[in-house]
């Protein structure tokens, strides 16, 4: 490539920060202003312009575009400033902009396979200009976040979740490769709105849906081989039956099901420093009976049981309630995944006749019903705990189940709480209670960076351990000392190197690798992360 070639391929593109040596050489001459400037100049720009844009959607497609001409300095400005970068690369925003992602269409980016293709998915793979490719996330835009159906629009969520892969954790953005599987939509306002850009049809039956998946997944595994596969935001009905489907075949995990599991069990784990409490005799009262707290239960049963209890014991120390109440022995038509957990007890309607009647140590809300959990429930949870540990992880802020000041003013500030989208500080009675961000982007970027950095040829519960483990060790004193249960954003990429390295610990402790291990594996995962330098040109 050559001259304006150059500038307009977004890998190869640095902008005003060639230098004037390489544009001589590289026939840029006179297509670019006169000042050369280093990357920290141009991300002050980027900076200042976004922090000029009045809406977090604005933001969410200046960036965008910004990653269209020049990713390098993407990745830079993201990674340097995380905390303020991630909520709109990533939640709360890219709720807003898969809501609107017809509307803000620009330019593509990743794959998309429909109906159509079905019998060449293997040709449209190929298409994929990178060579080589290490993490596919894939999504059928079945249950974007708590928001529901959004058909082809989910498409914001595999690309947002691969920036984080390489801004959290320094997977090369040329390894990732999103992939949305449209398969039409069953909710009719996406369909009719006349901007939509995806398949116009309700969604695929059953029997060909899987066929459609069965083809995309050998596919993959044949044109990309090694490659993690990551499936998200798939609605109930498909996802367990996938994921139990793939997960002993192929190198996958389900990040709503098992990413939250280890998330919020790393959340348990660092609140427990503060109540002194141990797992096993947690009581835990699960709101929300869904991918994502059927996945943290699931995984919270495994560790009880390797603590010593029984299958049935660390299951009854599990409690649910779906918006049909308490998930009870005998209630009719209970769901393949819920049914686990469904405890001998008669039925109660309200959460909170549930939490007077259970006394919970820790209520987690995934729910996606906003206010759910109210004044009165949460003033009970601090009746009956001394510090009762309340995560409300529904995303995006709009759907969680209460707000910071809510739990904090109901509880007079001893709340341990944890919240999926991030709030700020709160003062309550002279105290500051901050909030720990309960995301999966704390796990899933290093999981994927573990299993790479291995070649795993599976994603085990024991890497989910590990991870949480992990995870949970890295949650300071100072973090603590506010309440605040998970690490701070802007550490993600140190927290993600951890994560990284016990998984891969992992894969070679149990003969899953196919990397030869270094001497040093922490130093040698740090050491692969992608910075987001400037490439020398050629
Ligand atoms: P899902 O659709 O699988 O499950 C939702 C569950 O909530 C269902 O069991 C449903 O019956 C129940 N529910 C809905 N309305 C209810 C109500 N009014 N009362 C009681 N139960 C009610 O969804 P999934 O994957 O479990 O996600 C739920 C929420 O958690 C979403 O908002 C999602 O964004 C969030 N989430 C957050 C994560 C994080 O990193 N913070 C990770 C995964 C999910």
């Amino acid at each position: 490539m050559t001259g304006i070639e150059i500038l307009r391929d977004p890998l190869a593109n640095k902008g005003t920060a060639f230098t004037l040596e390489e544009r001589e050489r590289l026939g840029l001459t006179g297509l670019l202003p006169a000042r050369a400037e280093t990357i920290d100049e141009q991300v002050g720009r980027v900076l200042a312009n976004l922090r000029a844009k009045p809406s977090p959607i604005e933001k969410f497609v200046y960036l965008a575009a910004l990653r269209d001409a020049n990713e390098t300095l993407f990745f830079r400005a993201l990674i340097d400033n995380l905390e303020e970068l991630l909520p709109l690369v990533y939640t709360p925003t890219v709720g807003q902009a898969c809501l609107e992602w017809s509307r803000i269409w620009q330019r593509p980016r990743g794959l998309y396979l429909t109906p159509r293709e079905h019998g060449r998915v293997r040709e449209v793979l190929r298409r994929w200009p990178g060579r080589k490719v290490g993490v596919i996330v894939v999504t059928d835009g079945g249950r974007i976040l708590g928001l529901g159906d959004l058909g082809a629009n989910g498409m914001g969520i595999p690309i947002g979740k691969l920036a984080l892969y390489t801004a959290c954790a320094g997977v090369d953005p040329a390894l990732c490769l999103p992939v949305m599987l449209d398969v039409g939509t069953d909710t009719e306002p996406v369909r009719d709105d006349p901007f939509y850009l995806g398949l116009r049809q309700p969604r695929l039956q059953q029997a060909q849906y899987d066929e459609l998946i069965e083809e995309f997944v050998v596919a993959a595994q044949e044109l990309f081989p090694g490659v993690l596969l990551q499936f998200e935001d798939f609605a109930n009905v498909n996802a367990f039956r996938l994921l139990a489907r793939y997960r002993d075949r192929l190198c996958t995990f389900n990040d709503d099901i098992q990413g939250t599991g280890a998330m919020a069990l790393a959340g348990l784990y660092a609140a427990q420093r503060l109540t002194g409490m141990r797992l096993r005799d947690e009581r835990l009262l699960f709101f929300g009976a869904g991918e994502a707290n059927t996945g943290i239960a699931t995984l919270a049963v495994a560790a009880m049981v390797e603590a010593g209890l029984t299958q049935a014991e660390a299951r009854a120390r599990c409690w649910f309630m779906d918006s049909r109440g308490l998930v009870v022995e005998g209630r009719a038509g209970l769901a393949a995944h819920k049914q686990p957990f469904a405890q001998e007890h008669a039925p109660i309607a309200d959460l909170l006749a549930a939490v007077e009647a259970i006394r919970p140590t820790a209520l987690i809300g995934a729910s996606g019903a906003p206010g759910a959990f109210t004044e009165a429930v949460l003033a009970a949870m601090a009746r009956h705990n001394r510090r009762p540990v309340i995560f409300a992880l529904s995303n995006p802020t709009s759907k969680a189940e209460c707000t910071a000041e809510q739990v904090y003013a109901a509880t007079r500030g001893c709340a341990i709480f944890a919240s999926g989208s991030p709030f700020a500080l709160v003062t309550v009675e002279g105290r500051s209670c901050a909030t720990g961000q309960a995301n999966n982007s704390f796990i899933f970027p290093g999981l994927g960076l573990g299993v790479l950095a291995a070649g795993s040829t599976r994603v085990t519960d024991g890497m989910l351990f590990a991870a949480a483990n992990a995870l949970a060790d890295q949650v300071s004193a100072e973090d603590l000392a506010v309440g605040r249960v998970f690490p701070r954003a802007f550490r993600m990429r140190e927290v993600a190197a951890a994560v990284a390295t016990a998984v891969a610990q992992v894969a070679y402790d149990r003969g899953l690798a196919t990397r030869p291990l270094p001497p040093d594996l922490g130093a040698a995962i740090r050491a692969s992360m992608y910075r987001a330098d400037y490439a020398a040109p050629e």
